[in-house]
């Protein structure tokens, strides 16, 4: 591939800002949308200029990024600070931050004043929140708030103790239905799109034909109207157990675990810095108690000649 194959490869699709509507174009278009986490602004900017059209600040920043065992303790203040990292190196795509456990459960009210603080001090276009039916009160508040509302069903994180731990949800014809019902009336409440997690693929497909929002995939087969991941599961900077669904893109672990065996190997034996990867002090210019060198000698000698001509 010549450099500008690559460049053209990496280029956006298109360079117009992604909305809401958008969204719903390309559902309409049959034309799948891309969406990934981020969780700060290297990512950030490397995902929104490869022109993925969503970049989610998942509460899995309490995984990927701050060693926790799940996302319950995720708080309002960790969302904002990566979210704001985020914002900042984002342009092109929607970006959508997650409401974390505990920030819409209480109230409507508790419900608004947070997704608010999403939007106004961290930037956010849109908010993401997990359930279904259930939740439709806020997802309605919230819209009616204008504040667009992705939702999220099927397995979700955040109800890790009713589930009793993550497992493929919506295996049985009851559960199935709940399913459908649930997906029915975000949409029905307002929500822009719907998160689709751990569910079989038939049920998946069904619902994203059900509705006219789009669909968006995880553990949830190929046919949502689009797919998300995981970013540090994409590159393989995941320290937990993978889930099926997961495909590395590529492998950062072995790429940084060989740059760190180099630069400590570099270090030890004195290899690194080099004189190239040097200041020196201008030529002329002696420390006290350090010999010329002779090209220190040679410079002073040129100069000298120059001023005497
Ligand atoms: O928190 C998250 O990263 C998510 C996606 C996996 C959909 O909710």
């Amino acid at each position: 591939m010549s450099m500008t194959e690559v460049r053209d490869a990496m280029r956006p699709v298109s360079v117009a800002k992604v909305t809401p509507q958008t969204l719903l174009q390309s559902k309409q278009a049959s034309t799948p949308i891309t969406a990934l986490t981020a969780y700060d602004y290297p990512t950030a900017r490397l995902v929104d200029e490869a022109g993925i059209d969503l970049l989610l600040v998942g509460d899995s920043l309490g995984m990927a990024v701050l060693g926790y065992d799940n996302t319950l303790s995720v708080t309002m203040d960790e969302m904002l600070h990566h979210a704001r990292a985020v914002r900042r190196g984002t342009q092109r795509a929607m970006l959508v931050v997650d409401m974390p456990f505990g920030s819409y459960q209480v109230s409507v009210e508790d419900t608004l004043r947070n997704a608010l603080r999403l939007v106004k001090e961290a930037g956010s276009e849109a908010v993401k929140l997990e359930g279904g039916a259930a939740q439709a009160s806020r997802v309605r508040a919230l819209t009616d708030a204008e504040i667009p509302v992705v939702g999220h069903i099927g397995l979700t994180p955040q109800s890790l103790h009713r589930m009793g731990g993550y497992s493929v949800q919506g295996r049985s014809e009851t559960a199935a239905e709940q399913l459908r019902e649930d997906a029915l009336e975000l949409e029905r409440a307002g929500a822009v799109a719907l998160v689709l997690e751990g569910i079989p693929r038939e049920l998946a497909a069904q619902i994203t034909g059900l509705l006219t929002i789009p669909t968006i995939g995880i553990g949830a087969g190929p046919d949502c109207d689009g797919q998300i991941l995981v970013f540090h599961d994409v590159f393989s900077l995941s320290f937990t157990k993978q889930a099926k669904f997961v495909r590395p893109f590529g492998d950062a672990r072995q790429l940084m675990q060989n740059g760190l065996a180099q630069f400590r190997e570099a270090v030890a034996a004195r290899t690194f810095p080099d004189d190239a990867e040097s200041y020196h002090m201008p030529s002329g210019i002696t420390l006290a108690g350090v010999p010329l060198t002779e090209e220190d000698v040679a410079a002073m000698s040129a100069k000298a000649a120059t001023v005497c001509k």
